[in-house]
């Protein structure tokens, strides 16, 4: 099936944990329109995620249930199963958010809807006859996806350690969220690539579809922060800039410029593999102290 499959890079190390979804939920009463207070730039460049990820992670659902019958290996079609949970979880915590963000003011639709339209359509199944164009346009999705997951690892990992925020006195609920979520992200880094890598695994469509992802992801994030800084109601001429966001990555408050740079080469080595990247034993520590997955946990029991 995979014209790559027996040179496929191998995990680090042998960190495989089945993955499970956690049943959170998050009250949002106490969480002020700017969490990190006194800095609604990061506040709302963070807050991107819940306009992107509701659509886009259902997106990552959608394609995954098609590829299900191609997957030829048991422990990576639990793997792929166990994602879909956690995905499907976390399009519906951030899309929690919402309402509130419009309860204060801020009503996210006209950005929601264009990004609803880009996944829905734009990168749905569009009407292909069966056979090579509907595999085609399958596996340049699945490859996609492999491409924006090496981002949201990179996010997790940047999040779990991003003690600033916390120094910063960034709201605990919003925190919780961001690193549960981004947890989960480490935890499950691998699935996607192997995906990709088991049933097609082509370097030219990794190349060609992380630069789609890429210029994508930027395009919407700047545009997202733009949106969110203009229609705060409590800001007068609120704006985003790459220098804001340089200053940002300086400040420990968002990535930095420089390590977003340099995961690109990661990501487009051939020895790549997404285990190199954050730390599985990080991520399962925080599970184990998040108060929204040690609720879901208790729920469960
Ligand atoms: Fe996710
Ligand atoms: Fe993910």
């Amino acid at each position: 099936m995979s014209n790559t499959q027996g040179r496929a890079p191998k995990p680090l190390a042998s960190e495989h944990i089945p993955l499970k979804a956690r049943n959170v939920s998050f009250s949002w009463e106490k969480t002020p329109l700017h969490w990190l207070p006194n800095d609604p730039f990061t506040t709302h460049t963070i807050n991107v995620l819940h306009l992107l990820l509701p659509a886009g992670e259902r997106w990552f659902v959608h394609v995954y249930k098609q590829v299900l019958p191609l997957i030829r290996d048991e422990r990576l079609r639990e793997d792929v199963i166990g994602f879909i949970g956690q995905e499907a979880m976390h399009s519906q915590a951030h899309d929690e958010v919402l309402p509130h963000l419009k309860e204060q003011g801020l009503d996210p639709t006209p950005y929601t809807a264009q990004v609803d339209w880009l996944f829905e359509k734009l990168l749905g199944d569009r009407t292909l006859p069966p056979g090579k164009a509907r595999r085609w346009w399958l596996m340049e999705r699945v490859a996609m996806i492999a491409a924006i997951e090496h981002y949201t690892a990179f996010l997790g990992d940047w999040v779990l350690n991003a003690d600033e925020l916390d120094r910063r006195g960034a709201d605990p609920t919003m925190l919780d969220l961001l690193r549960w979520h981004g947890a989960e992200e480490v935890e499950h880094r691998s699935v996607a690539f192997e995906l990709f890598m088991h049933v097609d695994g082509s370097y030219r469509r990794r190349a060609r579809t992380w630069a789609t992802a890429f210029s994508a992801l930027v395009f919407l994030w700047q545009r997202g922060a733009r949106f969110f800084m203009e229609n705060d109601p409590t800001l007068v001429d609120g704006r985003a800039s790459f220098t804001d966001f340089y200053r940002s990555g300086r400040a420990g408050t968002l990535p930095t410029t420089g390590a977003m740079i340099r995961s690109i080469p990661r990501y487009l080595s051939r020895s790549y593999h997404p285990s190199q990247e954050g730390s599985t034993a990080q991520a399962v520590a925080y599970l184990a102290s998040s108060p929204a997955a040690t609720a879901a946990e208790k729920g469960a029991a």
